[in-house]
């Protein structure tokens, strides 16, 4: 190693995508390793709009592991993290950097890391940013450390992270098989199709507005293994049948299929919850209401115009075919849900230009925007129970950041910048 020749410090900045499950998981059959009693089926999202940036810094000067997250110093100690840097130092190669710093594949145990990581969307909003984080986690550090294992790989070192997080190394149409090892070893994360393969689909979310802590992911599905009967009918009769069936509606890009699915996953995935004891709510009064406008329009329509999912919260994932649907479901969500402080440019976040496929320029269009056909009661307006909108698309998985000076952490302190 060059640590008699000097202090240096050697980094690595990568950039992974958040993902969304059209097919959930819910339920671990090991808590340790995270292995789940069902696959799962994601899409990415564009890591433009939501993804983790990470920079990992080794040095012979650091003391210890360190890391932080959006800027606020968090601990390392937990299980988690330990199972990830393990696993990640394990495979460590010798590396050899254009400045001359080397280092051998055994000083890795001994060498220390910085890691400084930030979501490039509120950490609050609840939008699964331990998927991003996790997985962006693992790639850098590979990436740090030479390592040469392959995509599967990393998804399970990711995976020890956070389940979903697996999902995240890859980009487009994603599939976590739960692999039947009691290792782990075959419970990896494979891609269905890339993000170029059904590049019209529109995703919109809706960041619902909310006071209630909600429980974590974590605890809500250990309580779900242990009391609902309907999590073992599910994982065991329903997502084996219905994972077929998404895989195929991916592969012929049919719309109606994957849109009913991917509802009926959603659904079953609350409907464990309530089967809960006690009980676990994540949609709310306005998550409800997403639904029913949803419901009622692909019902009036004879088939799905759009399709809905949501995790353990009350923000809506939507997703469209097209943005001409997407367009349509906007003037609907924007009639019923209008910005509580008529400021329409940081109400729609993301894709912003799907505003005027809309015809939406202006805080009067929306005033101007027609009821739509389908709600009951077209006066009921919501203003203020959906915080924004981002509108995003598939996207690809994690990449390196070879410009410098996007890294988190100063070259020179070691610290974050
Ligand atoms: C509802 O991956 O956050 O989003 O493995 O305990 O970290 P842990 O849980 P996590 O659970 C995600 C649950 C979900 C469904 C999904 O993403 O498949």
């Amino acid at each position: 190693m060059a640590a008699e020749e000097g202090q240096w410090v050697l980094m690595a900045t990568g950039r992974s995508p958040t993902n969304i499950a059209v097919i959930k998981y819910w339920g671990k059959r090991d808590e340790a390793l995270i292995l789940p009693v069902n696959d799962s089926i994601s899409v990415t999202l564009d890591p433009d709009h939501l993804s983790a940036t990470t920079t990992v810094a080794v040095s012979p000067s650091f003391p210890s592991d360190r890391m932080w997250l959006n800027g606020q110093e968090i601990s390392l100690s937990g299980g988690r993290f330990q199972s990830c840097l393990r696993e990640i130092r394990k495979r460590a190669q010798d590396v050899e950097d254009e400045k001359g710093i080397r280092i051998k594949k055994e000083d890795w145990e001994k060498l220390h890391v910085h890691i400084a990581s930030y979501n490039n969307f509120p950490t609050a909003a609840g939008l699964a940013s331990s998927a991003a984080g996790f997985a962006c986690l693992v790639f850098t550090l590979g990436k740090l450390m030479n390592v040469k294992e392959d995509y599967g790989e990393l998804s399970s070192i990711a995976r020890q992270g956070s389940g979903s997080a697996c999902r995240s190394i890859y980009g487009g149409f994603v599939k976590w098989c739960m692999g039947k090892n009691d290792d782990g070893s075959d419970s990896i994360a494979v891609q269905l199709a890339d993000e170029t393969h059904w590049n019209d689909l529109v995703i919109i979310i809706a960041v619902v507005s909310s006071k209630q802590k909600e429980t974590s992911s974590t605890s809500g599905m250990r309580d779900s293994v242990e009391t609902s009967p309907l999590l073992q009918y599910r994982a065991q009769t329903v997502v084996p049948n219905r994972v077929l069936k998404m895989e195929e509606a991916i592969k012929s890009h049919n719309f109606e299929s994957f849109a009913k699915l991917t509802c009926a996953d959603s659904n079953q995935f609350h409907a464990v919850c309530l089967d809960t004891s006690p009980p676990i709510f994540y949609m709310n009064d306005t998550s409800h209401r997403i639904i029913s406008l949803v419901e009622k329009w692909n019902h009036s329509e004879g088939t799905p115009q759009v399709a809905y999912t949501f995790d353990a919260g009350p923000n809506a994932v939507l997703i469209a075919p097209n943005r001409k649907n997407a367009a349509l479901l906007l003037k609907k969500l924007l009639y019923c849900f209008p910005p509580q402080d008529n400021d329409l440019s940081s109400y729609m976040v993301g894709d912003k230009s799907i505003l005027s496929d809309a015809g939406v320029k202006s805080i009067e269009d929306v005033e101007a925007l027609p009821a739509p056909a389908e709600m009951k009661t077209p006066s009921q307006q919501f203003k203020g129970d959906v915080s924004y909108f981002i509108c995003s698309r598939l996207g690809a998985g994690p990449k390196v950041v070879t410009d410098e000076s996007l890294a988190l952490i100063d070259s020179f302190t070691g610290l974050p910048k």
